[in-house]
Formats: C-alpha cells, structure tokens, sequence
C-alpha cells in the first residue's frame, strides 16, 4: 500500500499516514514503515467538490471545454465538478446526453458528474442530477405551470433538481447599460418568487432540491432546512458597486446585488449557514465582455474559489469546519459523492498546502481572464484525484481521461 504521510485536518491538525488502496483510503494511522510520501510544514486537507460549472462542452469550446475547465479546476484544489446541461445543443435527450459524454470523457482531468435538463426520454440518462431555470435564458427553461410536473417527474428518478430560480415573470426584458439597470431588470423579488413558489409547491412533493446561487441572506432564510441550496463566491465578494476592467465582466445572472445585501449574505457565509458554496463557473470570452448590452452573462470562477477560501481560512476570516462543510462534506452528501472528507472508504481526493506561499489570483481558465485576478490566494500545492497526483508542486501532471464520471 501507498501511503501518503504529513499534518492532515481530520478535526484537528495531527499527524497522519494516509494508506491508498485503489484510489481509495484504506488506512489512516499514526506512522508507517512502508514506503511513503512524507510532507513537512504543509497541510493535507480533503479536495474540493464544485456542483455547478459551465463548462462549455459541447458547443461552447471557444470558451472553456472539459480539458481545460477540468484541468483550472485541478490546479485549484478542486477534484470532482458538476457540469451543466445548457450547451449547445441543450441537453435535453438522452441522444443530446449520450454525445456529451462521449465528448467529455476523453477530456476529463478530475471526476465529474453531468446535469441532464428535463424533457422528453432524458429519466433514463445517467446523470448526476437534473437542472432547470425559471427564467427563459435558455432552452432549460421551466414555464411556472409546469413546476409541479417537473418536481413529481424529478421525485421519482431520486436525483437532486438544481433550480435557478429567478422567476421570468418578474423579470423586465429590456436593454440595460451598467450593472445597476442590470440588477434592477432582474431585482431581488425576482428570486424571492422563484424560491417561495417552488418551495411551497415541493412541500408535499418532497423531490431533492437544490438552489443554485442564493445572493440574499433573506433568501437563505426562508429555505431553512427545506432545501439544499448554495451561494457563489462573487455574490459574497463583489456587489454591483464594484469596479471590473470591462463593466460587463460583472455582469451575472443573478446579478451582483447591492453592497448592503452582499454584507448581509458575507455575514451569514462567515456565520457557517451557507450549505454550499458553488463557483458557478461561465467563462465567456473578454472580446464578448467589452460592449454591456451585448456581453452574456456569467464570469469563470472555478479556477479561483478555493485558492481564495484556502487565502481567508490562513487569515482566520472563516473556520476550517465551514470551508469543509461548504466545499467538501455538504457537496459531497447532498449529491451522494465517495469524495469530501480524509476518512477510510472514501476517495483518496486529497490537497496539500502551503499556508507560507501566499499568490494572488491568475486566470486558469480558456476564457484567459478572472473577475479575481490580482486577489490575494493560496493554491494547493500537490493535488491527488483518487490516489494519483495530477498537481505537482503548483503544475498540472494530469491528463485528459482520467477523470471519471459519477453516475
Ligand atoms: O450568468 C450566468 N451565466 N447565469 C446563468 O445562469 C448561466 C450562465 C452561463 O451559462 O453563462
Ligand atoms: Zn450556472
């Protein structure tokens, strides 16, 4: 057996031996004659999970595909994504599913589990879960009448429903300029609706929900318990005040909100009350960003996110025990993963960090930019997916196909 040694957190820092049998934890004890890795004053930590990335494939290869989206999201610490079905085309059939996974699984450097949208024969995909959008910006888009369907459909499969949630009916349609025209196209009550009408109609259907990018601490309140949901780093770091390079690079749906509501949900975030914390990675080219009006939305965020919690965790501007809930253990139970915690059975996904080498944000992604770019971080220093190192000292050594999908 392999066995990798140095200070873990396992509820403590303390020194361990972590024994690797194929790819997974096999042993953990105190010391090992056997041959092993030994770190120093580094960190051995679980690996991240991020359950909500764009990465692009198929048809939006110009941006991101799952080479590179996975290979960022490697050199960030972050092991095992869930991808989005809004491609193109929108992944809709199993047909549309089947193509995917065809595309992705030659190109995968870190384990992944797909999304399926909901339509037609799409129950019999093997995906890790469903998504669906109450607002019309894509072809995911869930009309308000058809929400009850969609919950019992989803109830029946056992799978998570990720929900975007701002409601379409609330939101005005029209050309904005800046990113306060744009937030206050697609304000506050846009979201409150959606969570309010999905979680009173869930109430007797019971289907496994998740909310995707909650902004408001309001938001976060009214689901309680009685959901899943998760927040982004921008929404907790940037407000519509902020300054970017190119306005648009702000631009975001939901949309960045005001600088009081960004306090108020960093308080609950710092509070240990946000389940989940999702990077909702969509890269879209800087050339697309530079006209306001016609930018897309959405920024990279996956090569970022955990360099920069790693950064706040050394500074003691959050505790250990909510980083791990947010990025490994509620990920990781939530979506019935093997992965997100240094415990036997489970995954050898595994971070090693340097809580010395303090860096600052560089874009990873193909999109070559990042609303974070310049922002003080810690990236890991080794990062093993399953057992086998894919980031060496600060460079990825993975390649392409060996992440696996998770089904
Ligand atoms: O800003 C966003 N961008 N919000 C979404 O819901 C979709 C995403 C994208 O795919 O670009
Ligand atoms: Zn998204």
């Amino acid at each position: 057996m392999e066995f990798i040694c140095g200070r873990a957190y396992t509820g403590r820092i303390e020194h361990v031996c972590i024994g690797i049998e194929d790819g997974k934890i096999a042993e953990i004890r105190k010391t090992t004659e056997s041959s092993s890795k030994e770190y120093g004053s580094e960190i051995i930590l679980p690996a991240a999970i991020d359950v909500h990335v764009h990465f692009r494939e198929p048809g939006g290869e110009y941006k991101e595909d799952f080479f590179t989206g996975s290979r960022a999201a490697a050199m960030a610490g972050v092991t095992c994504v869930l991808d989005m079905p809004n491609n193109r085309p929108a992944i809709l059939s199993s047909d549309a599913f089947n193509e995917k996974v065809k595309k992705v699984e030659r190109k995968a450097c870190v384990d992944y589990g797909l999304y399926a949208g909901v339509r037609k024969d799409v129950y019999e995909v093997k995906c890790i879960g469903y998504k669906t959008f109450l607002s019309a910006d894509n072809e995911i888009f869930c009309q308000p009448q058809n929400i009850e369907t969609l919950l019992i459909e989803v109830k029946k499969t056992g799978k998570p429903l990720a929900i975007h949630a701002e409601m379409e009916e609330c939101i005005e349609r029209r050309k904005t300029q800046n990113l306060r025209e744009h937030g206050m196209a697609r304000g506050k009550d846009c979201e409150i609706m959606g969570v309010e009408r999905v979680l009173s109609i869930n109430e007797k259907i019971g289907a496994k929900v998740h909310f995707c990018h909650v902004t408001l601490a309001e938001v976060a309140e009214k689901i309680g318990g009685k959901a899943s949901f998760g927040s982004t780093l921008h929404h907790l770091l940037f407000s519509r005040e902020s300054r970017f390079g190119y306005e648009a690079m702000g631009k975001v749906n939901p949309p960045l909100r005001g600088e009081r509501e960004r306090e108020n949900l960093y308080r609950i975030f710092e509070g240990g009350r946000i389940p989940i914390l999702e990077s909702d990675h969509a890269p879209h080219l800087m050339e697309e960003k530079k006209d306001f009006e016609s930018a897309p939305s959405g920024m990279p965020g996956v090569d970022a996110t955990l360099p920069i919690l790693l950064h706040m965790l050394m500074e003691g501007r959050i505790e250990m025990e909510t980083m791990l809930d947010m990025v490994c253990r509620n990920p990781a139970k939530f979506f019935g993963l093997n992965k997100g915690a240094i415990e036997v059975g489970k995954d050898a996904d595994l971070i090693v960090v340097d809580f010395s080498a303090e860096s600052t944000i560089k874009p990873l992604s193909k999109c070559g930019w990042s609303p974070y770019e310049g922002m003080k971080c810690i990236y890991p220093k080794d990062v093993y997916l399953r057992g086998e190192k894919i980031v060496d000292n600060y460079e990825f050594i993975g390649e392409g196909g060996m992440g696996r999908m998770i089904t």
